[in-house]
């Protein structure tokens, strides 16, 4: 039987769990054209959700694409990569190559800065190919054409882009923040959602007057899966290889993951694997089986190995407290910091995004699994 676990992959379709008030949400704005700055948590599922929605909920007149900009280092890369994006969405599901040959015609009509071709070894591809060499400028006619097109053919589209907090690190950020202000402004028939992993700068991109990108969509808080539908649905999971999962036992790893959506799925996989049929997973069971996922993850060393000793130490005292009344004296006289010390070195951690501030007050980690790893180290 095969594992209906998965950790290390965007999912949709029935790998996809829940999300169904957020889904009725972004399809709304979607459809209004609205913008969407998605923030959350990292590994919470914000391009699955992405994927789930473009795959499974949209109107057939909604062209859509989903961009990762993760690894793109210049402006070049940054075109191509747009470009690839847009070639995609206009040929969406189409694969006849009759039909194809039509919408290169048609679509060349509109880009009339570049030529348009098909490829069709394999899946038909399209290629739109501009010998523009101004980079800015091929970006600009890029997404005039396609809005043309759009409003000609009474379509209209959404254009995800992934990691978008890549942007400030390009050479030109500002020239290229500016220029997709003016994109996003201009568009015609269709809405940009924003999404990364990366909360803080994020953040600062939208929510500083000083910015490009300041206040240019509707924010879109995508909190965890619900405790009780995540529940349900993974324990219906087991029930096919007639493992019993108690509900103790789920709320365990629930609360120790912070909701995390990646972590919770890998532990699941985990147990699912090792599991015997008319097992039971109990409370114990369940933290054993955290245990040995966080245990095995090595890099976590090296990782702590790039801080500090101040650092090493206010990140233990982060994890070991959950990130509440850090500054208590018994506290900080086990890890022999001063208070000043240990302000500091939260400060620079702040910055560096290892850890973020709730709301409450609440210092949390970025990556769920650094936290429980160095829980796990130090009560060892
Ligand atoms: N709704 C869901 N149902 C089931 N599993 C999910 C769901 N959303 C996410 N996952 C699982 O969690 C993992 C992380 O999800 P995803 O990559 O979508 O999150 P992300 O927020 O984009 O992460 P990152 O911050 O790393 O970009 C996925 O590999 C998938 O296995
Ligand atoms: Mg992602």
């Amino acid at each position: 039987m095969k594992n209906p676990f998965k950790f290390d992959i965007e999912v949709a379709g029935d790998f996809f769990c829940g999300r169904r008030t957020e889904i009725k949400e972004l399809v709304e704005h979607i459809r209004d054209e609205t913008n969407i700055i998605m923030f959350a948590k990292r590994r919470i599922g914000k391009s699955s959700l992405l994927k789930e929605v473009f795959l499974n909920h949209l109107d057939a007149n909604i062209l859509h694409t989903h961009i990762d900009i993760y690894s793109v280092s210049n402006t070049r890369e940054l075109y191509q990569r747009l470009l690839r994006g847009i070639e995609e969405s206009l040929v969406g599901y189409e694969t006849n190559l009759n039909k194809l040959s039509r919408l290169v015609e048609n679509i060349q009509n509109y880009f009339n800065h570049a030529k348009v071709s098909i490829i069709v070894s394999g899946k038909p591809q399209l290629k739109i190919e501009s010998s523009e060499k101004d980079y800015f400028l091929a970006i600009e006619s890029l997404f005039q054409s396609y809005f043309e097109f759009l409003r000609a053919h009474n379509l209209q589209a959404v254009i995800a882009i992934d990691e978008f907090q890549k942007i400030v690190s390009l050479g030109d950020a500002q020239k290229i923040e500016e220029l997709l202000r003016t994109i996003v402004n201009k568009r015609e028939n269709s809405a940009f959602i924003f999404t990364g992993s990366k909360r803080n700068i994020l953040l600062g991109m939208f929510n500083d007057s000083a910015r490009a990108f300041f206040k240019l969509g509707t924010e879109f808080e995508l909190p965890p899966i619900s405790k009780n539908e995540f529940f349900v649905w993974i324990k219906k999971r087991f029930s096919k290889k007639t493992v019993s999962l108690e509900k103790a036992a789920f709320e365990h790893l629930y609360l120790l993951a912070d909701g995390e959506t990646r972590f919770i799925q890998q532990v699941c996989y985990e147990l699912f694997r090792n599991c015997e049929p008319k097992q039971t997973i109990d409370q114990a069971f369940m933290a054993e089986m955290i245990k040995r996922v966080i245990t095995k993850k090595t890099y976590n060393a090296q990782l702590l190995n790039r801080y500090t000793t101040a650092q090493q130490n206010g990140l233990k005292l982060i994890a070991i407290t959950d990130g509440y009344n850090l500054y208590s004296k018994p506290l900080l006289e086990k890890a022999q910091l001063t208070k000043a010390t240990l302000q500091s070195a939260v400060r620079s951690l702040l910055k560096e995004g290892i850890i973020f501030k709730e709301r409450s007050g609440q210092l949390v980690f970025e990556d769920v699994e650094f936290k429980l790893w160095l829980r796990f180290d130090s009560t060892e």
